[in-house]
């Protein structure tokens, strides 16, 4: 504490660096980091192509850094075979990606109106709320998922996982 305290501003502007997160937690902390520089599939990666750092989407709070940092040291967490959490606890919302300098959701919504040619289609914008929390769909440090689909049977983006289809809902289309 009292090197970190002694390094000062140093420090904040060390913290900054995507290379901070995974320089001491190398577990559970280089998975991410590396898809982050070197995989293009992920959300994260296309952010970072545009300068967004991790600390912008992980807005940092003193007393989660101050939580996450316990857990760490108790090794108090479970890993996935891809070298990730087994349990994700971030989700991303419209708080997350709809603050200033980043997504204007009007666009967003303009941008995936009548999806897949179907009129009145909008993952957007339906039935399932305004601006439904972004996780739903949106993986930034894995696949992304098509959630209309665990009724529907609408176009699947490039690369996006499609859920198996439930039959409770009915014939929906
Ligand atoms: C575009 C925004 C964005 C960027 C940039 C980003 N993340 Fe994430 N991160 C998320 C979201 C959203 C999640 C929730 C799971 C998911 O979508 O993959 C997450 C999940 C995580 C988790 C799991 C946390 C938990 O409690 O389960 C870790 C660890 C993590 N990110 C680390 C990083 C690191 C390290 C970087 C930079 C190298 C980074 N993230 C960059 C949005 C981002
Ligand atoms: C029900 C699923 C779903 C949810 C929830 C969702 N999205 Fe999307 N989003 C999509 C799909 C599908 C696309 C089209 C992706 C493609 O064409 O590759 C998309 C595309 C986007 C794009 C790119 C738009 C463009 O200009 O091409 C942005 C930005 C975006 N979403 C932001 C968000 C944000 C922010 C949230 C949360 C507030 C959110 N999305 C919630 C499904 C969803
Ligand atoms: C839990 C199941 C479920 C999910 C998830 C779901 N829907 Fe639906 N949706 C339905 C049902 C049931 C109807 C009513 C179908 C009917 O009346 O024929 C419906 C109707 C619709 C309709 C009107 C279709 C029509 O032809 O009348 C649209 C558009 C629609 N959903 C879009 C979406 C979008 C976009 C998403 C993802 C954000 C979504 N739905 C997610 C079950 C679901």
């Amino acid at each position: 504490m009292a090197v970190l305290v002694a390094a000062g501003a140093g420090f904040w502007v060390w913290h900054e660096q995507p290379s901070f997160c995974n320089a001491v937690c190398h577990e559970p902390m280089d998975a991410y980091v590396e898809g982050y520089y070197n995989d293009s599939s992920q959300m994260a990666y296309t952010h970072r192509a545009v300068g967004t750092t991790c600390l912008q989407c992980h807005e940092p709070k003193l007393d989660e850094q101050i939580g996450e940092a316990l857990v760490w040291l108790r090794g108090d967490f479970a890993m996935a075979a891809d070298g990730r959490l087994a349990t994700v606890g971030v989700r991303s919302d419209a708080k997350m990606c709809t603050g200033a300098g980043c997504h204007e959701f009007d666009e967003v919504v303009a941008a995936t109106e009548n999806w897949g040619g179907e009129t009145g289609v909008n993952p957007h914008d339906s039935h399932q709320g305004y601006a439904l929390d972004c996780s739903s769909c949106h993986t930034a440090h894995g696949q992304s998922f098509m959630y209309c689909n665990t009724c529907h049977d609408y176009e699947v983006p490039k690369g996006w996982a499609a859920p198996v289809r439930s039959e409770p809902a009915g014939d929906v289309a």
